[in-house]
């Protein structure tokens, strides 16, 4: 049997990672159909402005702090939607690298929606009720970079799980689906990085994010990509042979482009 179709219309949409670029493109185009919006994330001021455009209710809370993320978990158990999109980027030079940062990216990337999606989960199972569960992950979720082993350490745990999930949840009235941006520009953390692509790759616009949600939400795939099909290729191959794929980036001088940022 398969998952039960979500309609966006009248749907009640908890969104993490609100106040970022991408946040608010989804923001924006889930409201456009009709959707009734949580946002959530930390910066109330941004959040508050983005709830002025769209609606919906703004609740502010720190994925690094547990008791916030219990709060989130509540609030999120009356929506028919999770939308698990806030993300830390770029971990910078490996001697910058302390046992406090790897705790905090973990716990924002992938410990509070691995957690949110289960509590999540788990009640819509019991209650019998329709709903879709949405991780934002990324291509770094099938290929490492160097300068961002906890992005891609998280990401590839991100995308394990919700694959996991996907199946779990197949034949109930559930759904769980991921979707996987490339290089994203105007806006977000890649964007706002203005960090240099070697010749020919391509990017995608927050707009393609948001119509990969809706998608992933309406449709409940495994994997939504956002990104160019050369890219997700190129992204496959590297997955299979990723000593290749280091000596590659390494005469593209992707160290260097990801250093700066
Ligand atoms: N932009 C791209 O090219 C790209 C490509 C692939 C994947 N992605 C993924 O897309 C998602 C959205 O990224 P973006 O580009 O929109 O990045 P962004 O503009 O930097 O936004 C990141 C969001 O995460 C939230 N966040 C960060 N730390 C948080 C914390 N401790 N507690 C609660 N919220 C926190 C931020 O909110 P506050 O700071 O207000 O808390 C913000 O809303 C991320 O998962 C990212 O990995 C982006």
């Amino acid at each position: 049997m398969d998952s039960p179709r979500i309609s966006l219309q009248n749907s009640r949409v908890m969104l993490t990672g609100a106040s970022g670029g991408l946040g608010a493109a989804i923001a924006r185009e889930l409201s456009r159909r009709g959707a009734d919006l949580v946002l959530t994330a930390r910066r109330r001021e941004l959040l508050v402005d983005l709830a002025g455009r769209t609606g919906g209710e703004v609740l502010v809370a720190d994925l690094a702090d547990r008791l916030d993320v219990d709060r989130l978990i509540e609030d999120s158990l009356g929506c028919d939607v999770l939308v698990l999109n806030a993300g830390i980027g770029n971990d910078g030079p490996l001697e910058d690298v302390s046992a406090d940062s790897v705790d905090l990216v973990l716990d924002v990337n992938l410990r509070s929606p691995i957690q949110m999606a289960i509590a999540f989960a788990q009640h819509h199972l019991a209650e019998g009720t329709p709903a879709a569960i949405v991780t934002v992950g990324s291509v770094a979720g099938i290929v490492a970079t160097p300068n961002t082993r906890l992005y891609n350490a998280t990401k590839f745990g991100l995308r394990g799980f919700t694959l996991s999930l996907h199946q779990d949840l197949l034949g109930t009235p559930v759904s769980a689906s991921l979707v996987a941006p490339g290089f994203i520009r105007d806006a977000g953390m890649f964007a706002d990085n203005d960090i240099e692509l070697p010749p020919g790759v391509r990017t995608k616009s927050p707009q393609d994010v948001a119509d990969a949600v809706v998608r992933a939400i309406e449709e409940a795939p495994a994997e939504v990509f956002a990104a160019p099909p050369e890219l997700r290729a190129v992204a496959k191959l590297s997955a299979l042979v990723p000593g290749v794929s280091a000596r590659l980036q390494r005469s593209l001088g992707v160290a260097e482009r990801t250093a700066e940022r």
